[in-house]
């Protein structure tokens, strides 16, 4: 379980990310180095610890050769809370005006669920057992009293426990063996609020980063209602209640905020798509604005959630974008300062792309092999028709628009269409794929330019 920060070291980390991104070395390793040293900080002792600034980073590259997908691995396997936003959403029109401190807010509530989730883990076999108890209560109810004012006497009200006691335990005992799985109780559930007060929420009540839900929610008594469900399902159920009581929420806030002040993660998608403020109309006037909105959450401030506020300074930001038509340096001066780290990643060669096709633990063709495998169907791939697929898909890049390791998808998905679509109802349970198939199934897409435009 993922506890605190991983600990691995630089070269442990790129291990991990070599697992599913193919080359880009010169990210995995910035990355890593910059991952590792939010650890090594934590380690440092005295005043220095908070002079050291967290490096953030920029990766430049083209389109679809994995900016994305590293950041995204990297977040895995961090354990850190991590969020990932495109920067370009706050110039959108309807958004603007809607202030960057928001992604912060976002990452504490990433990081309050992922604690919880945690915490929630660890309570569970005690949370169990106590469920079991409570669902005792409910199929062995407590035995009333005779009638009112009526006592019993001395020695039959201890054999009535006795007789209890023994009853409950063979009851827990068949519990225990899932006998009573589907016997019915009836147990009190919270009513689920009204949705109504979501559309009521006043706009900016959000931006303040309070819930009106949850005010009201606290204000007002929760109800509950009775409903019926299988022993099992009042197992999971309770369990989860349970578990909700034993966890301190203080704690876990506490938790939380450290989390993220010390190794929170913010990735910064589409970063390119702000720079170049100075276009004069439409609603990208406010590209230099998001930057400048920008500057202090990078730099660091203090930001106001609703579980109290939080310090950003040492909060790393990994900012990605294609730099297509505008350059890192179109970005304002002060932001490129904060991003000290500059990664370019390359464009993806058709040798990378066999690769890709076949080595990442995701990889495209044991995705399609898996599915495939549901219905019993063996897909294989020979060694030439892999090769074939990274080279029309090279060559497409080349011609059409280069949109990286996207265009394996496309190209997959159209040489398998038929396949896909046939299956189950053919009588081949073995399939395999030469490099005749895909000339059968590609070159008349491949060689028709308007078509391969459109389809691959
Ligand atoms: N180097 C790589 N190794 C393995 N798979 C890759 C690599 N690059 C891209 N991919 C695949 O292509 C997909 C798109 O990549 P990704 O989302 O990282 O693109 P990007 O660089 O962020 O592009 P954009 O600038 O358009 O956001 C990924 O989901 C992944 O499957
Ligand atoms: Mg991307």
């Amino acid at each position: 379980m993922k506890r605190e920060m991983k600990e691995l070291t630089p070269r442990e980390i790129v291990t991990e990310l070599d697992k599913y991104i193919i080359g880009q070395d010169k990210a995995k390793k910035s990355v890593a180095i910059a991952l590792r040293n939010r650890w090594r900080r934590l380690q440092v002792k005295g005043e220095l610890r908070d002079e050291i600034m967290p490096n953030n980073i920029i990766m430049i590259g083209p389109t679809g050769v994995g900016k994305t997908e590293i950041a995204r691995r990297l977040a895995r396997l961090s354990g850190a809370p991590f969020i990932k936003v495109e920067a370009s959403k706050f110039t959108e029109v309807g958004y603007v005006g809607r202030d960057v401190e928001s992604m912060i807010r976002d990452l504490v509530d990433f990081a309050v669920n992922m604690v919880k989730a945690e915490r929630t883990e660890e309570v569970q076999p005690k949370a169990k057992k106590m469920a079991e108890e409570h669902l005792l209560d409910l199929l062995l109810p407590p035995i009333r009293r005779k009638k009112e004012n009526q006592e019993y006497e001395v020695g039959e009200e201890l054999e009535i426990e006795e007789m209890r006691e023994k009853n409950r335990d063979k009851l827990r005992e068949l519990l225990k063996q899932g006998k009573l799985k589907d016997r019915v109780v009836e147990l009190d559930v919270p009513k689920t609020q009204n949705p109504m007060m979501q559309i009521i929420s006043p706009v900016g009540v959000e931006e303040m980063g309070f819930n009106f839900q949850d005010l009201l929610g606290g204000m007002m008594p929760k109800k509950v209602k009775k409903r019926k469900m299988t022993v099992d399902e009042a197992k999971e159920f309770l369990t989860q209640e349970e578990a909700q009581k034993l966890i301190d929420m203080d704690d876990v806030i506490k938790q939380a905020i450290m989390r993220v002040e010390n190794s929170g993660i913010v990735f910064l998608d589409e970063i390119d798509k702000i720079a170049g403020g100075k276009s004069s109309s439409g609603p990208d006037i406010s590209r230099e604005g998001v930057q400048r909105d920008l500057l202090p959450v990078v730099e660091g401030t203090n930001v106001i959630t609703k579980y109290g506020m939080v310090k950003t300074d040492h909060i790393l930001f990994i900012a990605s974008g294609a730099f297509h038509v505008s350059k890192p340096s179109d970005l304002i001066p002060e932001l490129q300062g904060r991003f000290p780290i500059r990664v370019e990643l390359e464009s993806l060669t058709e040798a990378d792309f066999v690769r890709i096709l076949t080595e990442p633990r995701n990889a495209l063709i044991k995705q399609y092999t898996a599915l495939l495998s549901t219905e019993g169907v063996k897909l294989a791939f020979t060694k030439e028709a892999i090769a074939e697929v990274a080279r029309i898909a090279s060559k497409v890049n080349d011609r059409a628009e280069n949109i990286g390791a996207r265009r394996l998808h496309t190209v997959m998905t159209t040489l398998l269409e038929d396949i896909l679509f046939n299956v189950p109802n053919i009588e081949e349970k073995e399939i395999e794929i030469d490099k005749k198939h895909i000339h059968e199934t590609l070159d008349k897409i491949v060689e028709d330019e308007d078509l391969s435009r459109y389809i691959l």
